[in-house]
């Protein structure tokens, strides 16, 4: 196999994206022992990434050798591997940029009187001059994959790539803060972190923001130091942000170490919630195996339990002496505190008996409320048998028929409740042998003709039932809409519209609130600024990584908009279906998803009145934009069977 091709192969494994070849050529700087790294960046490292640093610069022998597969290995044997003490040892990186992008190399040892400049192609030195620089090295990487089109076009949208570099390039930047990094992407400097302490780096990369919310961690201890930041509790966000872990200044990736951390903070915060941290562990290199991955991003502990142990208690420790604790003595009627729910605890029985119950289990199969459990039935039933005798149950077992396969019943069972009461009335009926709800079987022709479509009565009374549902009778049955799942669908289509025309309405700001963000997501929100102006946003950069909000969506009512601008660009980060969906519309679903009305919130007589409306006239008003039914409904006749009639 020619060594090129060869190379392309290897280097698969290292460069995956423009990302891994940032985070190669930052820590080859690191180790460079540089004092200021530059990164630069065109068409999210497409076209070019090139770092800048003043380390110590190579020889000419050095500067041809690098690009060499092993040759600068720093691992002459397998005990080499337990004492790394720099981020590169396998002396693979730049190999393997040299065989997937055209590289300029262009380095000068201070002690040197010229400096060398190569270009390599293919992994072939094309071009070798000397040249005047000052100290230290410049790479740079042209084209990534120019020559792997298959790797090119598995490529992500700039600012999908822009982001990873961003992540990696932040990995590098908060476990070095005595070095200056900064960022350019396409000429303008997005990032710009001065040297400094640990906290001022962490606050430089998260946002100023942060400073109060974070709690030091400091503790040394014969076989390994843990330091760093985690939050106060009450800082924890719904959503995985911002957590990191560097064991020897190499960031990692910990689901058992994350674990430890989480541990600390049980009960002080609420389930699903994520805090904050920033916690570096120190020890030594015998007691690791960086190896387990190319990219080292998973390491083996010698002893994962102790470090398991020390990271919890570490933070436990520094949870307690800032005394963030939350004292748990909150004012409760006595008579309540007396109730065995509350003073007793859960019994392992009493959770197999709650979890079993048929109620709980259609609580918990989600989207399927209305699924009714055959076995219901056949209660009712026995409850009838109960007062009709004997007789009646004979009765009753002749009209089922004598021999019959009792999946089959089922079946006709759910095939006679699915007629009866359907999700969002029926956009995705269940299996069944009978006709579904919504159309009639003409028998004669056998074609389905749809049934009258369901309509609210008008000025039909409406009732709010625990804040959460509202009950109306239709045309032909009565429905509980979830108030919520209703909005979701409304604003949807509001704002899909408004996306391709009309530009919805903005609400002008009394009090215009200034928001300032992390550079990745300054870079996010000026991403999506175009749209959320479009959507009733009126929102303005305001110097580097600030921004004002002028205005909000009319008709949408959030008391803190800076706080609700933030939750947003959290909740579209982790939107899940990432994928299938463009940016607009990730926006949109994100939208509507937050600003529809909560459960557990009242609504006037005529706020329920415009939603009932307003859900109706959508063009798809029976499902969220996630598929999730807005509405259940109840027809007579399967009322009439819930009560055996
Ligand atoms: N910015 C730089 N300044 C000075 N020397 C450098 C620089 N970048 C690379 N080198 C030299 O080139 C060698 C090869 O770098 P490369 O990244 O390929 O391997 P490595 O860092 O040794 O190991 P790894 O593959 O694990 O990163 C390094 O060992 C170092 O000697
Ligand atoms: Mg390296």
């Amino acid at each position: 196999m020619p060594d090129n091709i060869a190379n392309q192969i290897a280097a698969g494994e290292v460069i995956q994206r423009p990302a891994s070849a940032v985070k190669e050529l930052l820590e080859n700087a690191v180790d460079a022992g540089a004092t200021d790294i530059r990164l630069f960046i065109q068409d999210a490292g497409k076209s070019l990434i090139q770092v800048v640093d003043n380390g110590k610069g190579m020889s000419e022998t050095d500067a041809r050798m690098a690009f060499e597969r092993h040759a600068t290995s720093k691992i002459r044997n397998i005990d080499d591997l337990f004492h790394i003490r720099t981020m590169g040892f396998r002396g693979e990186a730049l190999a393997s940029i040299a065989a997937v992008a055209q590289v300029e190399l262009r380095t000068r040892r201070p002690e040197d009187e010229a400096g060398t400049f190569i270009e390599i192609e293919n992994s072939r030195v094309i071009r070798q001059e000397p040249v005047a620089l000052p100290g230290g090295t410049s790479i740079a990487m042209k084209n990534l994959f120019f020559n792997v089109p298959a790797r090119r076009n598995f490529l992500k949208s700039n600012p999908a790539e822009l982001r990873h570099i961003v992540d990696e390039f932040i990995r590098v930047a908060m476990a070095f803060p005595s070095i200056f990094f900064s960022l350019t992407s396409n000429g303008q400097e997005v990032m710009h972190l001065e040297k400094g302490s640990l906290k001022q780096r962490i606050v430089q990369i998260l946002g100023s923001s942060q400073a109060p919310k974070l709690v030091s961690v400091q503790e040394n201890t014969d076989y390994l130091n843990i330091y760093g930041f985690v939050g106060k509790p009450e800082t924890a966000k719904k959503t995985r942000g911002d957590q990191y872990f560097f064991v020897n200044n190499r960031f990692i990736r910990s689901a058992y170490l994350n674990h430890a951390v989480m541990n600390a903070y049980r009960d002080m915060i609420p389930q699903e919630t994520f805090p904050l941290y920033v916690l570096f562990i120190d020890l030594d290199p015998e007691q690791l195996d960086i190896n387990v991955h190319p990219t080292k991003q998973e390491i083996k502990f010698e002893d994962e339990k102790i470090v398991y142990a020390f990271v919890q208690a570490a933070v436990k420790h520094a949870l307690a002496q800032f005394s963030v604790t939350p004292t748990l003595d909150f004012d409760l009627d006595p008579s309540i505190q007396h109730l065995d729910a509350i003073s007793k605890p859960v019994s392992d029985e009493k959770k197999a008996e709650v979890t079993s119950s048929s109620l709980y289990q259609t609580f918990t199969r989600k989207n399927q409320a209305h699924f009714i459990e055959p076995t219901n039935k056949s209660e009712l039933r026995h409850w009838k048998d109960f007062y009709e005798g004997p007789a009646g149950s004979q009765q009753k077992a002749a009209e089922n028929g004598p021999a019959q396969n009792p999946l089959h019943t089922d079946n006709q069972d759910l095939g006679a409740l699915a007629g009866s009461i359907q999700k969002g009335g029926g956009s995705q009926p269940p299996p069944t042998q009978q006709p579904a709800a919504n159309t009639t079987t003409d028998s004669l022709l056998g074609i389905n003709i749809p049934a009258k479509p369901i309509m609210p009565i008008e000025n039909a009374p409406l009732q709010q039932l625990l804040k959460t549902f509202i009950s109306v009778s239709t045309n032909r049955s009565f429905i509980i809409i979830h108030q919520q799942a209703a909005h979701e669908r409304i604003l949807y289509e509001r704002y899909k519209t408004a996306a391709s025309g009309k530009q919805i309405p903005s609400q002008k700001s009394l009090f215009p609130a200034t928001l300032t963000l992390s550079a990745p997501d300054t870079i996010l929100l000026n991403e999506l600024l175009p749209d959320l102006n479009q959507l009733g946003y009126a929102i303005e950069p305001f110097g580097k990584d600030s921004f004002i909000i002028q205005g909000t969506p009319a008709d949408t009512s959030h008391g803190d908009d800076k706080a609700s601008l933030e939750s947003l660009l959290e909740q579209f980060k982790h939107f899940t279906s990432e994928i299938r969906f463009s940016k607009r519309e990730k926006l949109i679903r994100t939208m509507a998803r937050q600003q529809a009305v909560k459960p557990d919130t009242a609504l006037s007589e005529k706020e329920m009145r415009i939603l009932v409306n307003d859900l109706f006239a959508c063009t798809q008003h029976n499902i969220t934009p996630g598929g999730d039914p807005t509405f259940m409904e109840f027809k007579p006749d399967y009322l009439g069977k819930m009560f055996g009639r």
